[in-house]
C-alpha cells in the first residue's frame, strides 16, 4: 500500500486583488462583527459548563470574538469515559481508514476552510496574514499529509528477520488508555498536529489547547468532524491548566503526553506523571517541545544583508513568540560595524499594528501576562549599566499588547537576556572580537540551558565546520546560512533537546512510533 505522495503546500500570496486575499478580507469581516460561544466537545457533543472565559483579540483588547466554556472535574470524566468508548472501535481501524480522514482534513483546509482558520488565527492571536498562511493553513496541511506518509511507511516496513520454520511479525498497537494533548497559542499547526498525530496511529484523545487560542481552535475542531474523524476520537476540553491537567493526569488510563508550551509546565508535568507512577495501567509516553534560547551567531566571513535579514525575520516575526526565535546573537566586531546603521533602519521601518491591515508585519503579543513578563526584561535592561538599547524599548497597552521590536546590546555575555526565555520581541546582542571566533562559540554552548533552534552564518566552510561541531548539542534544528525559525514539515522535522524537550520530532515517523506500543508475533511452522 501507500497513500498519496505528501508535497508540501504552496503558500498563497494574499497580494491585492488575489481571489484568497478578498476570501480573507470578507472572512475577516463576518467574525469581527459576530461573537461566539464555544462549548466544550466530548464524544461529539457540545457540552456547556457556565464557567466561562473571553476570547480576547490581543491587538484590540477589549474587543472580544466571544466566550469559551471551561471543562472541570465532572467534565473530565466524561471525557475520559467518552474516549475510553471511542478507542474499542477507532484503534482497530485499518489504518488506510485512517489515513483517509486525515488526507481529507488536508483538502479541507487547502480548500474552504482555508480563510477561515487564517482569520481566526489573525484575529485571535495577532498573527498578520503570512504568518497566519504559513501556519494555519500550510504548515497544518503539511503534517496532515507527511504524518499519513509516515504513517504508510511505518506500517509497510517493518520485516522482521525469519527462519525456514518461523515467521515473524510486528504489530502495530495503540496505546492503552487516552493521550492528553496539551497545545500552545503560537502555532494553530501544532494545535492540529497534537491531538491528531496520536489519532492517526489509533490512538483516542482529551485536547487542551491554550486559553489564548481557544478561538482557532474551535474552528480546527470542527474541521475534524465535517472530516469524518469519529466522536469521541478527540475530545475539545478548553480550561484552566492547572485544573484540567492535574484531574487528567492523575486517571489511571493516561497513556501518553504530547505537549508544546513551557519549560516550567512541563517540569511540573513530570512529576505529577512521577507522583502517580504506580496508578497507571501502561507507563505513558512523554512527549514535549518546550523553550529556547535560541541563536544566530555570526563568523566575520557572513555576508551582511542575509545576516540582516535573518536577525530581523527571526528576532520579530509573529512578535518573537516562536519557540523557535533568535534570541541572541553573536556578532564580530567589524561585521557589527558594517551592518549596524542599515539593520536599526530596517528594523525602524518595521510596520506595527492590527494584523488585519495587510501591511502590518507585527502585532500585538497574547496577552496581558505576556505583555508584563516581556516589558520586565525590557525594564531590567533599561536599568542595567551592562546593556543599552539598539532599536526600540518602547511598548503601550492602551488599546492592543503592543511592544516594539527591541535590539538590547549587551558588554556581558551572560547578561540575564542573554540567557532566560523572553518569548516576545527583543533580541540581545553580544559583540565579540574577530579572533575571538572558538571561544565564543563554546561561550554560546554554555549560557543557556536550551537546546531548540541556533543558525551560524559565513561562508568560510572551516568556520562553519567549527561552528557545526562546538554547538553540536545546542540545537536540535540547526541552521546555516539561513534564520532558526520557520522549520518546513518533511523537509526539517522539528525539536530540541536539554531543556527544550524531548526531540521526538514533530512532523517524523519517529514521532508518530510513541503512539504505538509494539506486538513481536513469532510463529512456528
Ligand atoms: N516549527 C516552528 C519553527 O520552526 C516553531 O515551532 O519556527
Amino acid at each position: 500500500f501507500k497513500v498519496p505522495t505528501a508535497v508540501n503546500e504552496p503558500i498563497l500570496s494574499y497580494a491585492p486583488g488575489s481571489p484568497e486575499r478578498v476570501r480573507l478580507e470578507k472572512k475577516l469581516k463576518e467574525l469581527k462583527k459576530t461573537t461566539i460561544e464555544i462549548p466544550l466537545i466530548i464524544g461529539g457533543k457540545e457540552v456547556q459548563t457556565g464557567n466561562l472565559e473571553r476570547c480576547h483579540i490581543p491587538h484590540d483588547h477589549h474587543h472580544d470574538l466571544g466566550v469559551f466554556h471551561q471543562a472541570g472535574e465532572k467534565e473530565i470524566d466524561m471525557a475520559v469515559k467518552a474516549a475510553a468508548e471511542a478507542w474499542k472501535k477507532w484503534s482497530e481501524m485499518p489504518w488506510e481508514d485512517r489515513a483517509a480522514i486525515f488526507k481529507r482534513m488536508a483538502v479541507l483546509l487547502s480548500g474552504p476552510y482555508r480563510e477561515l482558520l487564517n482569520a481566526a488565527t489573525m484575529l485571535g492571536q495577532s498573527k498578520s496574514v503570512f504568518q497566519a498562511e504559513i501556519d494555519s493553513a500550510c504548515e497544518l496541511i503539511d503534517f496532515f499529509n507527511f504524518n499519513a506518509d509516515y504513517m504508510c511507511q511505518i506500517y509497510k516496513d517493518q520485516p522482521p528477520y525469519n527462519t525456514k520454520e518461523t515467521w515473524n511479525r510486528l504489530e502495530y498497537r495503540a496505546l492503552e488508555g487516552f493521550i492528553f494533548a496539551v497545545t500552545p497559542f503560537n502555532f494553530t499547526s501544532i494545535a492540529g498536529n497534537l491531538p491528531t498525530s496520536p489519532a492517526l496511529m489509533g490512538n483516542t484523545v482529551l485536547w487542551k489547547p491554550a486559553s489564548s487560542a481557544v478561538y482557532s481552535a474551535y474552528f480546527l475542531m470542527k474541521l475534524f468532524k465535517e472530516a469524518g474523524l469519529p466522536d469521541g476520537v478527540i475530545n475539545f476540553i478548553p480550561g484552566k491548566g492547572s485544573v484540567v491537567g492535574r484531574l487528567v493526569m492523575e486517571n489511571e488510563n493516561l497513556a501518553g503526553i504530547h505537549f508544546t508550551g513551557s519549560t516550567a509546565v512541563f517540569q511540573s508535568m513530570w512529576k505529577t506523571v512521577g507522583n502517580n507512577i504506580a496508578n497507571y495501567k501502561t507507563y505513558p509516553r512523554i512527549v514535549g517541545e518546550t523553550g529556547g534560547k535560541d541563536f544566530i551567531f555570526a563568523h566575520a566571513s557572513a555576508d551582511p544583508d542575509e545576516l540582516i535579514t535573518a536577525m530581523v525575520r527571526g528576532a520579530f516575526e509573529y512578535q518573537g513568540q516562536k519557540c523557535s526565535a533568535a534570541s541572541r546573537a553573536y556578532i564580530p566586531e567589524s561585521l557589527w560595524n558594517t551592518i549596524k546603521d542599515k539593520y536599526v533602519e530596517t528594523v525602524k521601518s518595521i510596520p506595527m499594528g492590527d494584523p488585519t491591515d495587510l501591511k502590518n508585519f507585527m502585532g500585538a503579543v497574547i496577552d496581558e501576562a505576556a505583555f508584563k513578563n516581556i516589558t520586565k526584561y525590557i525594564d531590567l535592561a533599561r536599568e542595567s549599566r551592562e546593556a543599552e538599547f539598539v532599536t526600540g524599548g518602547n511598548y503601550d497597552d492602551f488599546k492592543g499588547w503592543f511592544i516594539e521590536p527591541t535590539t538590547i546590546l549587551t558588554t556581558n555575555p551572560k547578561f540575564i537576556t542573554m540567557e532566560e526565555e523572553i518569548f516576545g520581541p527583543v533580541i540581545t546582542l553580544y559583540i565579540y572580537k574577530d579572533d575571538a571566533y572558538e571561544e565564543t562559540l563554546k561561550l554560546c554552548d554554555e549560557t543557556s540551558p536550551y537546546a531548540l533552534t541556533g543558525a551560524v552564518f559565513g561562508k568560510d566552510r572551516f568556520a562553519i565546520r567549527q561552528a557545526e561541531k562546538l554547538l553540536r548539542h545546542a540545537a536540535g534544528n540547526f541552521y546555516i546560512n539561513d534564520k532558526p525559525t520557520g522549520a518546513v514539515v518533511g523537509q526539517q522535522p522539528f525539536g530540541g533537546s536539554r531543556a527544550s524537550g524531548t526531540n521526538d520530532k514533530a512532523g517524523s515517523p519517529m514521532n508518530l512510533m510513541r503512539w504505538v506500543s509494539m506486538r513481536a508475533i513469532k510463529e512456528n511452522f
